[in-house]
Order: structure tokens, then sequence, then C-alpha cells
């Protein structure tokens, strides 16, 4: 959604924007169509508590005052420029060159770990815990200090590199919000291993099917939607593997309201990591670039996956909102 401006006599001061487009430090005047009142959020964002609360009021819309506080990052956060080249010089006002290095050497030093991992679930329908802990590993330890810059590097998606880039990034996005939530390290690194397992079953599909630009028939869309129960049977031949990446690979692609699959799960019987994954999957598939697609902007995502009524947990969508992206971790 455009700014609308709602003051026009002298500097456009006072803005309407979306509830996730707040960012701490901007001064907020009103929350518009807020279901749960607080009149402590009128004022200064300064904290995490600030944002939480907004969140939870459930408005409609905010309205800053950009004389008192921050204005909102025109450009790529907001739907309006979010070509390739746009997103390369966003990259740069985000982070700094220091960190664009870092996250790009991160995905490099991850990238044989990952391959190794596909290259086995191809060719021999198996899969290799060591390979995928060892990345994980890795991704934990960069994700620490650089999560968004990583996450955001890995959405430049190149043909051949769809696959190894999702898994990386949904794995990363499940690391950085399974901390955000207050999990422990150990949940979080099933949540890693996890997000890098969860397409498996993708790469025993047909390497066409996978390539094909452009819409699929209804019979290939039938196949493509095997791939959690190809990617689970391929993961559960691992003695002793963990629940929670059981539980992602099968059912990352199940829906809140029980319209998804493969088992039409709803609610609270969809596992959390699952629940976890669908949201992550889902945000990194829309804002990454792909040579066949223009992404979406992060403004964009957020606000397609939330009017997408029934498809997440909306309470982990919010916290994902709230933790993830209103508080800057991911851009
Ligand atoms: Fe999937």
């Amino acid at each position: 959604m455009p700014h609308i401006f709602l003051s026009t006599l002298g500097a456009k001061v006072r803005k309407r924007i979306r509830l996730h487009q707040v960012r701490m430090g901007m001064y907020v005047e009103e929350l518009e169509g807020a279901v749960v009142a607080s009149s402590r959020i009128v004022g200064s964002i300064l904290s995490r508590d600030d944002i939480d609360l907004m969140m939870n009021s459930r408005a409609m819309s905010v309205v800053i005052d950009t004389r008192k506080g921050l204005d909102v990052d025109q450009g790529a956060r907001d739907g309006v420029v979010n070509d390739l080249v746009s997103y390369a010089s966003g990259l740069s006002s985000w982070f700094t060159t220091e960190e664009i290095r870092l996250a790009r050497e991160a995905i490099q030093d991850v990238r044989p770990c990952v391959r190794d991992l596909l290259v086995e679930a191809r060719a021999r329908g198996s899969f290799r815990l060591d390979a995928a802990d060892k990345a994980v590993e890795r991704i934990m330890l960069k994700a620490m200090t650089n999560a968004g810059a990583m996450i955001a590097v890995a959405k430049l998606k190149a043909k051949d590199e769809g696959i190894f880039l999702h898994s990386l990034a949904v794995s990363a996005l499940m690391v950085t919000f399974g901390r955000n939530l207050g999990m422990s390290e150990q949940a979080v690194r099933l949540l890693g291993i996890g997000g890098l397992a969860h397409d498996l079953g993708k790469t025993v599909l047909p390497i066409e099917l996978l390539r094909k630009p452009g819409k699929l028939t209804a019979d290939e869309l039938q196949v493509v939607r095997t791939h959690p129960t190809r990617g689970y049977e391929l993961v559960k031949q691992i003695d002793g593997m963990p629940k929670p990446v059981l539980d992602i690979c099968l059912h990352h692609h199940e829906k809140f309201d029980g319209t998804g699959y493969p088992h039409q799960l709803r609610g609270s019987a969809i596992p959390q990591a699952a629940r976890i994954a669908a949201i992550c999957d889902v945000y990194d598939a829309l804002t990454s670039f792909r040579p066949y697609k223009r992404a979406w902007s992060q403004a964009e995502a957020i606000d397609a996956m939330t009017q997408s009524r029934g498809h997440f947990d909306p309470d982990l969508l919010n916290a994902f909102i709230s933790k993830m992206v209103i508080n800057g971790t991911i851009h």
C-alpha cells in the first residue's frame, strides 16, 4: 500500500502506514481501527515491548509523525522499487560492505555441505544427517551476528541454485525465528536441519518439472504435491531422526484452516515446527529473485501473507512480523 499523506501543509509529516511497516524509532500518533486499545503505544517506538503491544492491538493502520521520529524507508520496503538492480543497491543501504562480504562468505562456506545433502538425496534417495548437521552448525554460528544479510543475499537465486539457496535461506530464517521466539539452541538446531531438508522430496521429482517455467498442469501439480511425503519417506529412513525434522518435511504445506496438503491437518494439529516452516518457506519464495520472476518486496510479501487468511498460524505470523520484520532483523 503506498503511503497516504495526511498532512498537506508544508512538509508531509503525518503518514498513514500499515502496521508491519512500523519500525523502532518512529513516532506513532494514532492507531486506527485497533481492536485492543492501548494509549501506551502512542509516542516513540523505542522497544520490542512497544512493537509487541502494537501488534497485539490488531490496528488496521498507523499514523506516524516524521518530524518526531523516523520515516518509512521508501523504496524496496515499500513495494515500489524491487527489481534486481534496485535490490542490489538496497542491500548496501541496509548492510555494511563487510556484512555483505561475510554473508557471501558464509553462503560459500555452507554450500558444499548442502550440495552433498541434495546430491545424495537425488542420487541415492538418502539423507546425510552429518552433512545437514555440519551445515546447520555453520548457519547457526553465522546467523548469530549476520542473519539479516545472509537471508538477504540468498534472495538472489540463479537458475541452478534455486533449491540450494532456498533451503539455506529457509534454514537461516527458521534458526533466527526460533531464537527470537526464545526456543532452546537444541530446538533451534532441529528447526535449522528441518529448514535444509524441507524440500528434499523435490530432488526425486523429474528435473524438467521443477524447472518448468510458467504454470503447471493439474497433473503436474499433483506430482509436485507428492514432495512432502517423498521427503518424509526419505528422511524417515534414518534411525532416530528427530521428530521436528520429520514434521517439517511432511507438513510444511499444511494450512492452519485445514486446506493444505498432504493430510489436511488443522490448527494446532499441525506440529509447531511445520507451522514455523510454512511461514519461512513462503516468505523466502515470495521475496526471492528468480531468473523468470520479479521478487516481491518485503511489504508486498507480508501484505499477501496477512491477507491469505487461514493459511498461517495467526499468532506465529504476528510473531514473525514483530520479531523478524518490524524490528529490522530481515529486509
Ligand atoms: Fe515444499
